[in-house]
């Protein structure tokens, strides 16, 4: 019998590299998704990637409609939950903190009254070091204090420490939030990675587009920050090595009730011009930049302490800074080559 696993906002970045990971190791996600920042393409991606021959059992809706999961749930006996389903930019949380707070905390709040009306316990959650804000000291302990900066940040914690409330009131409940570092990269197939409406902010996400154009050039957001080139240092892991990491807590939730908090990243940092040089050899372009002033909000450098996910779990990261420049790029052409069949056809359309 096949052993679902309800993955919200599974068409997604990190849900749908997640959603591959559970299928090679013999589990079957259910993905919710209301798609306002994923295609319903990446669920036909999912079942390629991983050479599964059942399509993705796929539900289009938003994870704060109770009665579609009360649906979900009546459907298919599910035995955990990972929630990825919400919003993330942080500057996006600034301007518009009630639509942040109604995604992400109410969102949560409806997942886990329908998880307790159907009986289901266990939940892996997507936190975020932005929880931590701007730490004092790096590597960044679970236990450094939590000062998020934005309503984003505030979200998450809020979300966390429902989980903490949820899981001391009733011991049924097994629940794990992940703090994320800095995921980033692609699938090495080069057929599954992240979309960004619009003009991306991260890095890599930068970094592709500024390769793919040639002529674009990026701008380090500051070169005068107390680290040894004078750029930010940042936590980047490879988003399949964050994907198995939630197998890695879907198997600690199997054997230890209650809540627990842990890092993901690779326990070390990168400099801006590091990953900048890096993404450059792995697309043997150099890539054009200048310096710039510093970007609000931003920390000079923190990367995680991951030593509890390694003791508790087993799990550490894999890949490296290369695997996360090449396999990103091999993405970006895949998108740049999407992008050319599209202009064809509207063209032969006209
Ligand atoms: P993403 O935007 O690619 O994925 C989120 C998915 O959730 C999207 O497919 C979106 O359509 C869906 N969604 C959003 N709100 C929904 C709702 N109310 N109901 C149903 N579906 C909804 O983002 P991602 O990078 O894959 O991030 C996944 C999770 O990890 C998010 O919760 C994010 O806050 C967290 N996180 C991401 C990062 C990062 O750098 N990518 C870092 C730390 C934490
Ligand atoms: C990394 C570094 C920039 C773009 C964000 C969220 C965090 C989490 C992960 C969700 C910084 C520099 C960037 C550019 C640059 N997301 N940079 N030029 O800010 O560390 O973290 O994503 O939870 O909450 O805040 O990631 O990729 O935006 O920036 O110099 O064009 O790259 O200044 O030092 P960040 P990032």
């Amino acid at each position: 019998m096949s052993i679902n696993i309800l993955v919200t906002g599974g068409a997604g970045f990190i849900g749908s590299h997640t959603c591959v990971a559970l299928i090679e190791a013999g589990l079957t996600p259910v993905v919710i998704d209301n798609l306002c920042n994923a295609d319903a393409y990446a669920l036909a991606r999912i079942a390629q990637v991983a050479d599964s021959r059942q399509p993705v059992a796929f539900w289009r809706g938003d994870v704060r409609d109770g009665a579609l999961l009360d649906k979900i749930f009546a459907t298919h006996p599910v035995h955990a939950v990972v929630h990825f389903a919400g919003l993330k930019s942080v500057g996006e949380s600034v301007a518009h903190p009630i639509g942040y707070y109604d995604c992400n905390v109410q969102g949560s709040l409806s997942l886990v009254s329908a998880m307790q009306r159907a009986g289901v316990h266990r939940l892996i959650f997507s936190s975020s070091a932005t929880v931590y804000g701007q730490p004092d000291r790096s590597p960044v302990a679970e236990t450094a204090a939590l000062r998020p900066c934005s309503p984003y940040g505030q979200s998450k914690l809020f979300v966390e420490r429902l989980l903490g409330d949820l899981a001391h009131a009733d011991a049924r409940w097994r629940v794990a939030s992940l703090r994320y570092f800095n995921p980033a990269g692609a699938h090495a197939s080069g057929l599954l990675g992240e979309r960004t409406a619009g003009a991306p902010n991260n890095l890599v996400p930068v970094l592709c587009r500024a390769a793919a154009s040639r002529s674009e050039s990026l701008t380090v957001h500051g070169g005068d920050y107390p680290t040894p080139d004078g750029t930010c240092i940042r936590d980047y892991v490879h988003v399949m090595d964050v994907a198995e990491g939630h197998l890695a807590a879907l198997r600690h939730l199997d054997a230890s009730p209650g809540a627990s908090t842990f890092n993901l990243g690779v326990g070390r940092g990168t400099s801006v011009l590091e990953l900048l040089g890096a993404f450059g050899r792995a697309c043997d372009t150099e890539i054009r930049h200048t310096i710039g002033p510093r970007r609000v909000g931003d920390a000079a450098a923190y990367w995680a302490d991951v030593e509890l996910m390694r003791r508790t779990t087993g799990w550490t990261a894999r890949r490296t800074i290369a695997d996360i420049c090449s396999d990103a790029w091999r993405w970006q052409q895949t998108l740049s080559r999407q992008a050319v069949v599209a202009a064809r056809s509207t063209a032969t359309a006209l």
